[in-house]
């Protein structure tokens, strides 16, 4: 981690807990006009994808700047440009890896095998689809679902920076190792590493096994349910199971 990195980690810690004291009364009485606004809206986008600057406060603008992007490779066989979907007030975000041939083709994250089997997934945990913001590392399907390379995973990470700093989730859950070593640590190792706790711009992240990888390794659905019910807690989220009669 940079010292910019740990700098921006720190500030976003300290945000989350002010937030959380005045969600149970407590207000900081010694925290400056500008401290407050801050809290209010969170970072003015201090990203600059690609050096150029981004000034924008929603998702749509967001969107709108990235455009038809062709800042990288990937833009030249993709169809459509997958740029994630779900509320701007998410508390939680999925990060995958990058569009298969389904998402491509649909403009939308998760839409095929590996989609219906996250989209059981959120609601094993009691929530919706629609409540939960998802995305990818990389926003155009690289050719013959191969791994997104460093150059393309550099470019395309400030936009993802970007949702993250105005979602401002509480919790992000990265599926697989491609996210995990973009978002945590190159050398991060899912087998060895999921299931902790780690933080991305001050926001609590979970990793853990990516749908597709439960496709073929059905046996390691508990390992994800075990991560998942770590998510559940922090988001004081009830198992649904459990109040089955
Ligand atoms: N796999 C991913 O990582 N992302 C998608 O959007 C679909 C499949």
């Amino acid at each position: 981690m940079s010292l910019g990195e740990e700098v921006a980690d720190l500030v976003g810690q300290i945000r989350r807990q002010l937030i959380n004291s005045q969600e149970i009364g407590l207000d900081a009485p010694f925290l400056s006009s500008n401290t407050r606004n801050y809290l209010r809206t969170g970072p003015q986008m201090d990203v600059a994808p690609s050096g150029e600057d981004f000034y924008g406060s929603s998702l749509k603008e967001l969107e709108d700047f990235v455009g038809n992007c062709d800042r990288c490779k990937l833009s030249k066989e993709r169809k459509n440009i997958v740029f994630g979907e779900g509320p701007s007030d998410a508390r939680l975000v999925f990060v995958g890896e990058a569009p298969g041939m389904e998402e491509d083709v649909a403009g939308r994250p998760f839409v095929g095998r590996a989609g219906r089997l996250l989209t059981g997934i959120i609601k094993a945990m009691g929530l919706t689809r629609e409540e939960v913001y998802i995305c990818n590392i990389v926003k155009c399907r690289p050719p013959g679902n191969r791994d997104p390379e460093r150059d393309e995973v550099v470019t395309c990470l400030p936009f993802l920076k970007a949702q993250i700093s105005l979602i401002r989730p509480e919790i992000i859950c990265a599926l697989g190792r491609v996210p995990a070593q973009s978002l945590v640590d190159k050398d991060f190792r899912i087998t060895r590493d999921r299931g902790q706790w780690h933080h991305f711009l001050g926001i609590a992240l979970m990793p853990t096994y990516h749908p597709a990888y439960l496709l073929r390794y059905p046996q390691a659905k508990r390992q994800v349910w075990e991560d998942m019910q770590k998510i559940m807690k922090e988001l004081r989220l009830k198992d649904p199971r459990e109040s089955r009669d």
